[in-house]
C-alpha cells in the first residue's frame, strides 16, 4: 500500500491539462493507479484524479458506492464493500440539457463544501486498464463524481464554478491552513 500525498489547492501541478495515457499500460502506470486508489480510500473520499498526486495522466479512480458513511462504518465490514473503478481517457460524449444541483467537496480544498450545478446526466466513453473502451450513460451521484474528476484532467476545480468572491475566500483559507 502506498498512500501518496494529496496536493493542496493553489497549486500549479492542479490547473495541468493532463495527457492521454498509452496502452498497454507501463508497470509506473500501473502502480500510480494502484497508488491512486490506496490513497483515496486513505483519505477517505470518493474520487481522485492523478493530477491531484501530481501525475499529469488522464486517470481517476472513484468508488462512489463507499461514499456512504453507513458501509464504510459497518463494524461487521471493516472499511466497507467496495466499488473500486479506473477511468483512464475519459471523453464525454453527451451531456443533459437538465441540470442538477449537489454538493461537492474535493480532497485537493480540504473541508471545503459547496453546491455546484452540473448536467444531470452525461454519456461517457473511457478506457480500462486492459485498453478495452467503454460506454454507459450515468445519472445521479456517479455523474457528479464523473464530471468533478474528469475536470481535474483538464485542470479545473469545482471551486472554479462559483463566484471569483468565494474563491478568493476559499484560496485565502488554503493559504492558511496549509502553508
Ligand atoms: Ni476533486
Amino acid at each position: 500500500m502506498a498512500v501518496r500525498e494529496i496536493l493542496i489547492h493553489p497549486d500549479d501541478r492542479l490547473r495541468e491539462i493532463c495527457k492521454p495515457v498509452s496502452f498497454p499500460l507501463s508497470d509506473d502506470v500501473k502502480q500510480i493507479i494502484k497508488d491512486m486508489a490506496d490513497t483515496m480510500y486513505d483519505a477517505p473520499g470518493v474520487g481522485l484524479a492523478a493530477p491531484q498526486i501530481g501525475v499529469s495522466l488522464q486517470i481517476a479512480v472513484t468508488d462512489t458506492v463507499w461514499r456512504s458513511s453507513e458501509v464504510r462504518h459497518d463494524p461487521d465490514n471493516p472499511g466497507g464493500s467496495r466499488e473500486l473503478k479506473v477511468w483512464i481517457n475519459p471523453e464525454f460524449l453527451w451531456k443533459s440539457d437538465e441540470m442538477a444541483t449537489w454538493e461537492e467537496g474535493c480532497l485537493s480544498v480540504p473541508e471545503t463544501f459547496a453546491d455546484v450545478t452540473r448536467p444531470a446526466a452525461v454519456r461517457l466513453r473511457w478506457f480500462d486498464m486492459e485498453g478495452e473502451a467503454h460506454e454507459q450513460d450515468f445519472d445521479g451521484f456517479p455523474a457528479v463524481a464523473l464530471q468533478h474528476e474528469f475536470d481535474h484532467l483538464l485542470g479545473k476545480l469545482f471551486i472554479d464554478y462559483l463566484s471569483p468572491l468565494k474563491r478568493k475566500m476559499i484560496t485565502k483559507k488554503m493559504k492558511k491552513l496549509y502553508k
